[in-house]
């Protein structure tokens, strides 16, 4: 089985770059997801035998570069939270071989937009040497990881041509809910998430933000066109996409970004906050927000410039974006859209080319 590629899918149309394209697929991929996911009874799952064996390990070991590394912290969360089971997420290329980390009955999940990343294929060299089972999860069929690994989940995301990652890392943390609500229902662990109605707000809600995508480039405009350096912070899931959120944001616009946990700053990066740098802020998640205020706070009082990103419900009135409410387990599915515009937006204005930043190509399948 081949993923079927037509033209189409390879052409910009009437988009100005395939960056904006692919950000403005993703509502859509979204329900492609639901609808290659749901069984005869309308459930999201997965096939049975990736399941057992899922549910055997006493360990699960994420694997990824990049992107797919920011996805595998998502992942976690809902392996942990979901399915209960220990979950360490690892970049590929600093994977540590040590028996410890190989006790007991480890799975691995390799999360790779390509399929053919070599950093990541190293790993999974080793782990069909050691007899572990493994999972990839992929855009491309019959790719070298998809091949190679016991298991493959599809992304089903259609072909990602610009380099920075956008649709396929949407992608990956709706495979992984699925995934991990596949595994917890299995153990009776209901986590009363109705993933197709959820998944289907949550392609809804991507509508809204992307329609609202004009205002999003005057911020970019207000905030980054001339800054040297600029941060993303949040805690938990909102930490998770700030780290993507960055990656995104220096891979294209090249501005030294950094996705940083908000209450981590004061032990010692808060140091590089000078007058007007610019601080992004992502509030979602109910338990933290009032931490997450606080941090601001303190970089404001220092003279950053701060643009928060705050999820309906939790939002206050001055906040830049106010995001519709989602279900807060899946809210980085949402929050990451209008990050993704501000690169975007920003790399128009400091006049380099989206879809094609330097330095990088799309599939690193060197080490
Ligand atoms: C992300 O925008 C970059 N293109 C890059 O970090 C990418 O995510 C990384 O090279 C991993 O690629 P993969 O998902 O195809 O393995």
């Amino acid at each position: 089985y081949t993923a079927q590629i037509d033209a189409s899918d390879l052409e910009k149309g009437t988009y100005p770059y395939y960056m904006l394209k692919e950000i403005d697929e993703q509502p859509a991929v979204m329900r492609n997801i639901v609808q290659k996911y749901q069984n005869e009874e309308g459930r999201l799952t997965v096939p049975e035998d990736l399941v057992t064996a899922m549910l055997a390990a006493d360990r699960i070991h994420i694997v990824a570069c990049g992107t797919s590394y920011h996805s595998g912290w998502v992942g976690k969360h809902y392996l942990e939270k979901f399915a209960q089971i220990p979950t360490e997420v690892h970049v590929a290329s600093e994977f540590s071989y040590n028996p410890p980390l190989l006790t007991g009955n480890p799975f691995f999940v390799f999360l790779t937009q390509s399929g053919e990343t070599a950093d990541s294929r190293q790993v999974l060299v080793k782990v069909k040497e050691w007899g572990y089972p493994s999972l990839t999860i992929t855009n491309v069929a019959g790719s070298t990881l998809s091949r190679e690994a016991d298991f493959t989940l599809l992304l089903h995301a259609g072909p990602e041509i610009a380099v920075a990652s956008t649709k396929a890392y949407t992608a990956q943390i709706a495979v992984l809910a699925v995934l991990s609500d596949a595994l917890g229902a299995k153990l009776g662990h209901d986590m009363g998430i109705n993933m197709v109605r959820e998944l289907g707000i949550v392609a809804t809600a991507m509508e809204a933000v992307i329609d609202d995508k004009e205002r999003i480039g005057e911020l970019a405009n207000i905030y980054l066109p001339n800054t040297r350096n600029a941060f993303y912070i949040g805690r938990g899931l909102d930490y998770y996409v700030s780290m993507e959120a960055a990656l995104k944001l220096k891979e294209i616009s090249y501005i030294q970004t950094e996705g940083f946990a908000a209450g981590e700053l004061k032990h010692g990066t808060i140091a590089l906050i000078e007058e007007g740098t610019p601080v992004l802020a992502i509030i979602t998640q109910a338990n933290v927000a009032s931490h997450t205020r606080g941090n601001i706070e303190e970089v404001r009082s220092r003279g950053a410039n701060t643009c928060v990103f705050a999820m309906e419900g939790l939002a206050h009135d001055n906040d830049q974006v106010i995001l519709p409410a989602v279900h807060p387990a899946l809210a980085p599915l949402l929050t990451v859209v209008p990050t993704q515009l501000m690169a975007y937006y920003a790399t128009l204005a400091r006049g380099y080319d989206v879809d094609k930043p330097r330095n990088l190509a799309k599939s690193v399948t060197v080490e």
